[in-house]
């Protein structure tokens, strides 16, 4: 079959797959009360997940990033990197995770076949750590990075989402952290969602402010490589790490847009920004069913949208992004 691409000639060699809804943080952003059943959760089971892969991994993607909601809650994610990653054509699994369990579970992971982490943090202030997340857990999450960068990991990333009052104030402790460890920390800017119109109006912080600061601290633009993601990189001759803006209120910033996302619940999303989602999980229940599956991929990519609806004014429709697969 020839590989996924939409009608703006765009192709997607990467699958952002969520494996669970579930959280233990409640980022304020986020899951301000903590993430809640409602009793409908049944996520894709690893033989779900493992067709879903095989499907897409014939369809050219070859980059599987797996994210939640929080995927270490999952007791399989060991298994699921494994198996993912023995997948003809899959050359590369990626994982997004709060760090919750980084120090202890990494070499594991690592093991299993996880080549890239990203983890977020948002303060490197244990206090304000805990206040956005609700979590006394900055040190233990450090220490995970850290165990991250002695395995080996191809990448190591920090995310930081941009709060005005939170963290806005602390661009220069990110600076000086990332001066000495060969990472790269991306901040991103806070996205409206549903639920966080209030907080958003508070605490948003736009991300040219970040770029004045990273300036007038000698930081250059990198030039952007294509499929190289969202982040805009910067660089600085005397620092080991690098800064990545990701701004996805800016003008061009579909434009490069290489992904896909499916939900822990099986639902396909065309964007991060967009609204409902196709059920993928009838043609999930047998490995014969993948032709079927390849079938309808493609065909629902005609109806992938040159850019995100908020771009247009459209913010009614966007979930926390715990349950899109943030
Ligand atoms: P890599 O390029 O593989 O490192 O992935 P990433 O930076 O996209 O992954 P990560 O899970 O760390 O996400 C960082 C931020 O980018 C999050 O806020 C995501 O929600 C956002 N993001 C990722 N993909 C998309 C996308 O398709 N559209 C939009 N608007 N935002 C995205
Ligand atoms: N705006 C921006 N980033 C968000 N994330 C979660 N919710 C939002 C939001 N509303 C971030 C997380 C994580 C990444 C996958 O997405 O902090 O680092
Ligand atoms: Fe959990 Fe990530 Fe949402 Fe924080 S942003 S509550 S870690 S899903």
């Amino acid at each position: 079959m020839p590989p996924l691409a939409d009608r703006f000639g765009r192709t997607f060699p990467y699958l952002r797959l969520s494996v669970t809804d579930v959280c233990n943080f409640r980022c304020s952003y986020c899951l301000p009360n903590g993430w809640q059943p409602t009793g409908t959760e049944r996520f894709l089971t690893g033989a779900e997940i493992l067709r879903l892969v095989r499907a897409f991994a014939g369809l050219g993607t070859w980059k599987i990033r797996l994210t939640g909601g929080e995927p270490s809650v999952r007791r399989d994610l060991t298994e699921i990197i494994r198996t993912t990653a023995a997948v003809p054509g899959i050359r590369r699994i990626a994982l997004t995770t709060n760090g919750y369990r980084l120090a202890e579970r990494a070499e594991s992971w690592f093991d299993a076949g996880l080549q890239a982490i990203n983890v977020s943090i948002d303060s490197l202030d244990r206090a304000r750590f805990r206040l956005i997340t609700g979590h006394d857990r900055l040190v233990e999450v450090l220490a995970g990075v850290e165990a991250c960068r002695r395995l080996g990991f191809s990448a190591v990333k920090i995310n930081t989402v941009l709060l005005r009052g939170l963290n806005g104030d602390a661009v220069d402790d990110f600076i000086d952290f990332v001066a000495d460890r060969d990472l790269s920390l991306r901040f991103i800017e806070l996205m409206r969602t549903r639920d966080n119109a209030d907080y958003f109006a508070d605490q948003h912080l736009p991300a040219h402010r970040v770029i004045d600061r990273l300036t007038a601290r000698g930081w250059h633009p990198l030039p952007r490589v294509e499929g190289a993601g969202p982040a805009q990189e910067f660089m600085h001759p005397d620092s080991r790490g690098r800064i990545g803006i990701i701004a996805p209120y800016a003008k061009d910033f579909c434009a490069s847009c290489n992904r896909l996302r499916v939900s822990a619940r099986g639902l396909l999303h065309l964007c991060l920004f967009g609204s409902g989602g196709h059920d993928l999980r009838p043609l999930l229940q047998d490995d014969t069913q993948i032709g079927a599956l390849q079938t309808t991929l493609t065909n629902l990519l005609t109806l992938k949208r040159d850019r995100h609806y908020q771009a247009e004014g459209d913010f009614g429709t966007l979930p926390s992004l715990a349950a899109t697969g943030g």
